[in-house]
């Protein structure tokens, strides 16, 4: 299964899906990481496993629509299988998200569809949720509104502060999103009329 993974910043969680690829346990891919940021701590752990890098940068577009035509031109010279995003903090156009319906997943750090778009951990905690947690989903128009996959949950102490429940989220982060992956990679994993299906046993 060929990935190409999207980026804005630090990229743990794409370490996480590096990390499971060189243990072997998934049957991956990734042929390439693209940043709509220069110099970010992502693009160097990519290029630290051998992954051929992009950069794109957003600014030099006019228009939303012309760079995200810029951006599915450089990820379909990939050929992938799956467009995986992991904090890619763009806003992506309906033509661009229905050219890789079914074929493009996001983590997103809650309970969805509790919390979409920015502050998901500060959100949770001035509702007071005694739960929190990360969803993955597959990409439709809808920001943070595509079919949810999978999604793990964390509890939300009274000592918490936004940063201290975010930290506790990305460690599930990392072990929700290298498992989902494999489903797809596995053949497991679909989106049919707007839902998610996953074949067997989870
Ligand atoms: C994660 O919290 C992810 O859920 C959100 O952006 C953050 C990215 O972190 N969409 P990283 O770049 O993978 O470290």
């Amino acid at each position: 299964c060929r990935l190409v993974v999207l980026i804005s910043g630090s990229g743990s969680n794409l370490q996480a899906i590096i990390d499971a690829q060189s243990a072997g346990q998934l049957p991956i891919e990734i042929c390439a990481v693209i940043s709509n940021r220069e110099g970010v701590l992502g693009l160097e752990r990519a290029a630290q496993a051998g992954i051929a890098t992009r950069v794109l940068n957003h600014k030099s577009y006019e228009s939303r629509e012309a760079f995200d035509g810029a951006l599915s031109a450089q990820i379909d010279a990939f050929e992938p299988d799956l467009v995986v995003l992991a904090g890619f903090m763009r806003i992506l156009t309906a033509e661009f998200t229905n050219h890789y319906l079914g074929k493009m997943i996001n983590i997103h750090p809650s309970l969805l569809p509790k919390y979409q778009g920015l502050h998901t951990h500060q959100r949770a905690l001035e509702a007071g949720d005694a739960e929190h947690g990360v969803s993955v989903h597959f990409v439709t128009a809808e920001l943070d509104g595509g079919p949810v996959i999978s999604q793990a949950r964390v509890p939300v102490l009274s000592s918490d502060t936004a940063d201290t429940l975010a930290a506790r989220v990305l460690e599930q982060e990392h072990l929700l999103y290298p498992r989902v992956i494999g489903w797809f990679a596995q053949g497991r994993l679909s989106m049919k009329d707007g839902k998610a299906f996953l074949d067997g046993e989870v």
